[in-house]
């Protein structure tokens, strides 16, 4: 049968890879598919440099637009990231009738509305999974797989970056700076790497998982985002005395008064599977009313593994390429016209347990002053610890669990235990679920 020409927008590290993936298992991939799926064509800024991929009848361009605008070409596969230039050339895709495959997490996050729009409108496909979780597919899980359930809340470990650096600082003790040049070096990073570092990374993919899980619409900027920038080894390993480790995580809940959207630092219990979830390796954890909790692991981030959800888009695609439009997985799950407008939460109006540390003077009573500004607020503590003091003999670090509480009234006691004359400096606060 006829190969399906594809067409790619960019030849690094995931372009590479599906080149590679799409060489490699030629065959197995047009027994799947039905034909024989073919690279034609590629867009790459520099035409002549080294590659992790073999070119040989690929032809190269340095000129996108010849990409989106080859009459022979089926699927534009869009990897080179981005939202200004990769939103353009994947309307003019759609625009000319092509089907879309896209690894790019920001595209779909802030763009996603309006190009699935246009992809209705023409009657063709976007495909993300490699958008999400690298080669997980928790696209496919959720939108498919958990069809028939109500999904309650999802949970995951979506920046591989991160994730890679938390775990290397606390079981290596390896800096910062050091172990992102190696998730760059890795090809794990983005090309802006405060992406990986501030959230803002895991903010959009958190966004995406969140759209299919409720069926709403996506709305990146309601994300409550903080990155792992401010995550010491000291927090580290005193969660770790309590029986937690620190994972950054990306959180979506339906909670009665709407929807949670957040992303941040989150003490979680060490026995939960997806507290042991290291290196670039992601996790993503659903709850849902009809099958309970399922777990989804994987490699977030890499040549390969992501190359493995962009080849897997582009076998689904290829196989619905006959398919009526109507008839196809709706692009976010639910039907385009039934998306519902729930609120999406403030921060102040989440409800969340939490570590706090804070540097009080060890002397009898301060204690006390703390607790009952608690008290005063009906926070409720579930531990309290004193750790040795850390140089400065007159202060020691104090660590305090406490219950669920809405994050407006934990504001309101930071304030006023930052303002007692006994504590020292600025109260450390790191969000805490049981993930039960
Ligand atoms: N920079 C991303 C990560 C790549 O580290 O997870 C995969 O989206």
């Amino acid at each position: 049968m006829e190969p399906v020409k594809v067409g790619l927008l960019g030849l690094g590290t995931v372009g590479g890879g599906t080149v590679n993936v799409l060489q490699r298992n030629g065959d197995e991939i047009c027994r799947r598919a039905g034909r024989p799926i073919r690279v034609t064509r590629a867009a790459t800024r520099t035409l002549d440099k080294q590659r992790i991929c073999e070119t040989a009848g690929i032809e190269l361009t340095d000129d996108p637009w010849k990409v989106v605008d080859d009459p022979e070409i089926r699927i534009v596969c869009e990897l080179i990231g981005g939202t200004e230039i990769a939103r353009e050339l994947v309307l003019r895709a759609i625009g000319n009738g092509k089907h879309v495959v896209t690894a790019n997490k920001a595209l779909i996050a802030i763009h996603g509305n309006e190009v699935f729009e246009a992809a209705q409108q023409q009657g063709v496909t976007v495909a993300f999974e490699a958008a999400v979780a690298g080669g997980i597919p928790i696209i496919k899980a959720i939108r498919e797989g958990l069809a028939g359930n109500r999904i309650e809340w999802l949970a995951g470990i979506i920046n591989g970056t991160g994730n890679f650096i938390l775990t290397e600082m606390r079981d290596k003790g390896r800096g910062f700076g050091e172990v992102l040049a190696e998730a760059q070096e890795l090809g794990y990073a983005e090309a802006d790497p405060a992406f990986d570092i501030d959230g803002t990374d895991a903010a959009h993919k958190l966004t995406i998982l969140a759209s299919i899980a409720f069926g709403i619409p996506l709305q990146f900027d309601r994300v409550y985002r903080e990155g792992i920038d401010r995550i010491t080894i000291e927090d580290v390993r005193y969660a770790e005395q309590l029986g937690y480790r620190i994972k950054h995580l990306g959180i979506a809940r339906r909670a009665e008064q709407g929807i949670e959207l957040r992303v941040h630092p989150t003490l979680i219990p060490e026995r939960r599977l997806i507290a042991n979830v290291d290196g670039v390796m992601n996790a993503v954890l659903v709850r849902a009313d009809a099958v309970g909790p399922t777990l989804y692991y994987g490699p977030g981030a890499g040549a390969d593994p992501t190359a493995s959800a962009v080849v897997a888009d582009l076998v689904d695609v290829t196989r619905a390429l006959t398919s009526d439009p109507e008839n196809r997985v709706p692009h976010l799950a639910f039907q385009p016209g039934a998306l519902a407008d729930l609120p999406i939460l403030e921060m102040p109006e989440v409800e969340t347990a939490y570590y706090l540390r804070m540097s009080a003077e060890d002397r009898p009573g301060v204690l006390a002053e703390v607790t009952r500004i608690f008290g005063d607020l009906g926070i409720s503590i579930e531990a309290i610890r004193q750790q040795e003091p850390a140089g400065e003999e007159r202060y020691v670090p104090i660590i305090f669990l406490t219950h669920r509480v809405v994050e407006a009234r934990m504001n309101e006691a930071i304030g006023r235990i930052e303002a007692l004359p006994s504590i020292s400096g600025r109260v450390t606060r790191i969000r805490m679920e049981t993930l039960s």
